[in-house]
């Protein structure tokens, strides 16, 4: 069967340096199943067999076929790890201009996403695209405090209010959060809204495969059951502490750069709708591990578009960068070149090629030059882009985060440093 694959042929890693590490990354593995290192409050998502709620997950598709049938914008509100995961997925799977499709070509109703910005200008455009729409929002937030999410809810709950009265409006917001805490919980129960619950034992960067991330998939007619079988395959394929896990894998070959002076990973792609994915990978690593004065500073580009911007960089600049490419082998769709009569373009060599077959060699050609200009260079492939190949690259990178902040000896599941600007802004408010 076709599985998700590691190349690190182009690493400059050698062999020996993997055996060299290896220790350390099976004492990482130990102190995360054994639940004995630091964040272990924070390890639910690790064994999903015991986080997925199959009666919840039921639930939830009941809701979001509802949504489905009765909307046509649907407004998912978060930031963070409230937010990426779900947009990542969608935009992964989905066609690249969703929104624009005709309702008969879409499966879900439009999508927008706000709360991870304090833009008037973004809050007031998004309204303007609602009059005479069926809308339904839901607000996403484990904590219900964040400033983004709860004022971007403040003002879409009382249009929902304005615009359908209480009673309609219950029926179409929907409330993501805490099972007993905060002022979200509350509200759902003082309310009557419909909520789902973000399991206490798992932070938000880690909880795209709760309701957090699975309630907007599904409402865009992504098929989760398959992104959990997937997610469930990686668990049970990414949980033993020998050399075949590639999830380990990877891990070690990061921190073996890191330590050779490499302090920048940047993940690279040729399909500008993983533009959200790579996002969502680096609020993983980034927030997981950039504390303690430590840290890979995790970056992305979009290929072949970056190639005409920081590809300079990348191939000429200073050498403290890696690169890890998410390289998909199997194109959603394709297109075959045409002969021209004419050829003014001088593209006839290209006829009865396809798009996707230039794109790889563009892949195949960019890789070997940043190789041969000192980057090392990581691929991952992946199959298809399809919903079970996406839940368990998922959950390979939790895993590959959750050990190589291990390996870091930092804990991979706080964010302490993210306080600090709050203590600031809410000075400046005025709190
Ligand atoms: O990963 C994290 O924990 C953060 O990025 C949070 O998800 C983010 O700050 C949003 O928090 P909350 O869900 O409490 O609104």
């Amino acid at each position: 069967m076709d599985n998700i694959s590691l190349d690190y042929s182009k690493a400059l890693v050698e062999e020996h340096e993997l055996k060299n590490i290896w220790p350390y990354v099976k004492t990482a593995h130990d102190l995360l199943h054994k639940k004995a290192g630091p964040g272990r409050e924070y390890t639910g998502w690790l064994d999903l067999t015991n986080s997925i709620d199959r009666d919840e997950i039921k639930r939830l598709k009941t809701v979001s076929r509802y949504i489905r049938e009765n909307t046509d914008i649907f407004i998912s509100i978060g930031v963070g790890g409230s937010y990426l995961g779900a947009r990542a997925c969608i935009e992964a799977l989905n066609h690249n201009f969703y929104n624009a499709l005709p309702g008969d070509r879409r499966k879900g109703p439009q999508i927008y996403f706000v709360g991870n910005n304090l833009s008037s200008s973004y809050m007031l455009d998004l309204l303007d695209l609602l009059e005479g729409k069926d809308l339904a929002i839901s607000v996403i937030s484990k904590s219900g405090t964040t400033m983004e999410p709860a004022l971007a809810f403040r003002i879409f709950r009382q249009y929902m209010i304005n615009r359908y009265g209480h009673e309609e409006a219950k029926k179409r917001i929907y409330i993501i959060t805490d099972k007993s805490k905060g002022i979200l919980r509350s509200l759902a129960q003082r309310e009557g809204y419909t909520s789902f619950t973000i399991p206490e034992d798992i932070g938000g960067r880690y909880s795209v495969l709760t309701p957090v991330g699975l309630l907007p998939m599904a409402v865009a007619g992504i098929d989760i059951d398959e992104i959990l079988q997937g997610a469930l395959d990686g668990a049970e394929e990414y949980s033993k502490d020998t050399g075949e896990n590639i999830s380990y894998k990877y891990a070690a070959l990061r921190n073996i750069l890191y330590k050779r002076g490499k302090y920048i990973e940047i993940l690279a792609h040729y399909e500008p709708n993983l533009h959200y994915f790579a996002e969502w990978w680096k609020q993983l690593f980034g927030e997981s591990e950039g504390k303690d004065k430590k840290g890979i500073y995790p970056s992305s580009v979009s290929f072949t578009e970056d190639l005409h911007s920081l590809g300079q960089l990348i191939q000429d600049g200073r050498r403290n960068i890696f690169e890890t490419t998410i390289n998909i082998l199997n194109p959603r769709r394709d297109l075959v070149i045409e002969e021209d009569e004419e050829d003014l373009d001088g593209l006839n060599y290209l006829a009865g090629k396809t798009i996707d077959y230039v794109n790889k060699k563009a892949f195949e050609g960019t890789l070997l030059a940043h190789f041969e200009g000192g980057v090392p260079s990581i691929v991952i492939n992946i199959p298809h882009m399809k919903e079970y190949y996406l839940g368990k690259l998922i959950y390979f990178f939790e895993k590959a985060c959750a050990i190589s902040g291990y390996l870091l000896g930092v804990n991979p599941f706080n964010q302490p440093g993210v306080e600090e600007y709050k203590k600031n802004m809410f000075r400046l408010l005025g709190k």
